[in-house]
């Protein structure tokens, strides 16, 4: 059935080339939907991502562009429609995760978490509704959206704002559109950190372990295939919301 919905479809995956972003251009493309990776520095991982799709049988192609800038996100849009021919679904998943506590607070700091957590999944939503007549969104939110983390204040208010915006477009763009969110918790280390950083720093898991990446791409291919889901955010945390207020 899953299959069914999303077979034939196109997908455009923002920061698609590596790491979460990769596995769920992967699971869409299983699912028979071709997939437009976006990518701004990882230029060859995003190439060899379209091979590896082209390879399962898909179409795949790529779009560059930084989404600090409101005239990209418009672009972007734009350019995976008229490369794919289509666009069905928007995956809004690149984000940075910066460490900033509250000392390190500066307009430029959260001018930048800001503008490519938050501004651009709402500008990309705002461009992908104005072109298609109907479509799936899911925005990748994470786990902190339930707590607090004093570690990294920007980021965490930019995930908080982003899931309150999930639900004032499913309701907005209902019933043309469905909107949605999936709330990591611990996936994968930031770049440069080994697996062990998960297990030092991510905080207590209830189920014990950190989640697989493969997990949080089937419930965003989930969340995108459903045509009577809107407005949720599933947390693929291990249980780690269920705890509250802490990081
Ligand atoms: N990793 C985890 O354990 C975890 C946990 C909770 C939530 N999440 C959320 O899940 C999503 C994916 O996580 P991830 O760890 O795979 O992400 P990531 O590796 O930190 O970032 C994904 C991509 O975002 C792109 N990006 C960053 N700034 C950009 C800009 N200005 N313009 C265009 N692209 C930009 C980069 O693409 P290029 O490399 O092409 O430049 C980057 O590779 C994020 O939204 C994250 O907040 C992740």
């Amino acid at each position: 059935m899953q299959r069914q919905q999303l077979d034939g479809c196109v997908a455009l995956v923002t920061g698609g080339a590596v790491r979460i972003g990769n596995a769920i251009a992967h699971a869409l493309a299983d699912e028979g939907c071709g997939v437009v990776v976006h990518y701004r520095n990882s230029a060859k991982e995003a190439e060899a991502l379209c091979r590896a799709l082209h390879a399962k049988g898909v179409e795949a192609w790529r779009v560059r562009g930084n989404l600090a800038r409101a005239s990209d996100c418009e672009r972007l849009i734009q350019e995976a429609g008229e490369k794919a021919g289509r666009l069905d679904v928007l995956i809004n998943n690149a984000a940075v995760f910066n460490a900033c506590p509250m000392g390190d607070i500066s307009s430029g700091a959260l001018e930048e978490e800001f503008r490519i957590n938050l501004f651009a999944p709402i500008l990309l939503t705002r461009h992908f509704a104005g072109i298609a007549k109907t479509g799936r969104i899911v925005n990748l939110l994470d786990r902190r959206i339930a707590a607090h983390d004093t570690m990294r204040i920007p980021y965490v208010l930019t995930k908080k704002a982003l899931a309150e915006f999930t639900r004032s477009a499913a309701l907005a763009l209902a019933p043309r559109f469905t909107v949605n969110g999936v709330a990591p918790g611990p996936v994968l280390p930031p770049p440069g950190k080994s697996r062990s950083y998960l297990k030092t720093r991510a905080g207590t898991i209830p189920l014990g372990s950190p989640v697989a990446v493969d997990e949080v791409a089937r419930a965003v291919v989930y969340l995108a295939s459903s045509p009577s889901i809107t407005g949720q955010i599933v947390f693929v945390d291990g249980g780690q919301h269920l705890l509250g207020e802490g990081v």
